[in-house]
């Protein structure tokens, strides 16, 4: 056996097209969306390797970018597809922390990436200060489908409180008070979330079947066993994910 062919890094995103549940068809419709709104500028907070901003500038051929996240190889994935697309000039991409240096722009997104400003709450407020008016916001956010309770808390990723995330008309009202009007709220399917979570293995799930007695095999084998555990024994059916357009509260009476 060949113990020099070790296992792909672990939930790089290779087999994914974009790094949280949104199908082809879904990208295209929100891209088509927020396109018509002609924003002059995107801001991606946490934009990983920045799929849907490329998409974006690909479809507002006036507009600027600037996508920012703090996990270096993603921005270099970014960067060599902005390459490969023809965007380079067009865009910025900064590995760095999200922090209050963020430009505002016309259309912000911020998917799977709240995080990056705190809780909930604290994402909508900084979201809201830093479009501006007459621009857009597109949240991707968790959610739960039910109030989760101790037991299927515990069945999650270790330190997961019910406070992290919000239930669906909680999510949208507190978008609302944090002064923005929802244009659309949409959920993904079931399908969306399974092509990201079989994505995001796929590679190492490959590796570990051609490779069961490599001496890094056990090591990979626990923790896709732990990652598929805490997906299928405990955040499908409880989590969801919203799309959420929003467009701030500007106009005056
Ligand atoms: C689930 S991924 C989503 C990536 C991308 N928005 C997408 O949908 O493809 C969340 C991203 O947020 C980034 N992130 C989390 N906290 C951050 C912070 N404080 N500053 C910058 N990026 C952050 C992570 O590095 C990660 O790439």
């Amino acid at each position: 056996m060949d113990t020099h062919d070790g296992p792909p890094p672990a939930g790089n995103g290779s087999a994914l097209a974009y790094n949280s549940p949104l199908s082809p068809d879904r990208a295209a419709r929100l891209v088509e969306q927020l396109a018509q709104a002609g924003p002059r500028d995107v801001l991606d907070v946490g934009c990983g390797w920045a799929e849907l901003l490329l998409d974006l500038l690909d479809a507002v051929p006036s507009a600027r970018g600037v996508g920012i996240d703090e996990h270096g190889p993603d921005i270099a994935r970014a960067q060599e597809d902005a390459r490969r697309r023809g965007l380079s000039g067009r865009v910025r991409l900064e590995a760095r922390q999200a922090d209050g240096t963020l430009p505002s722009a016309d259309l912000v997104l911020n998917i799977g990436a709240f995080q990056a400003f705190g809780d909930v709450p604290t994402a909508l407020a900084r979201l809201r200060e830093l479009v501006r008016p007459g621009g857009r916001v597109l949240l991707g956010c968790e959610y739960w489908e039910h109030t989760p309770s101790d037991a299927e808390l515990a069945a999650l990723w270790e330190g997961t409180v019910r406070e992290e995330s919000l239930l669906l008309p909680d999510l949208v009202d507190a978008a609302i008070t944090a002064g923005f009007r929802p244009l659309s709220t949409q959920t993904v399917t079931r399908q969306e979330w399974e092509e990201y979570e079989s994505g995001h293995m796929a590679p190492q799930e490959e590796w570990l079947a051609r490779h069961p007695e490599h001496p890094q095999a056990g090591a990979v084998r626990e923790q896709l066993d732990e990652q598929r555990t805490i997906w299928l024994r405990g955040h499908r059916d409880l989590l969801g994910f919203a799309y959420l357009t929003l467009m701030p509260v500007t106009g005056a009476a």
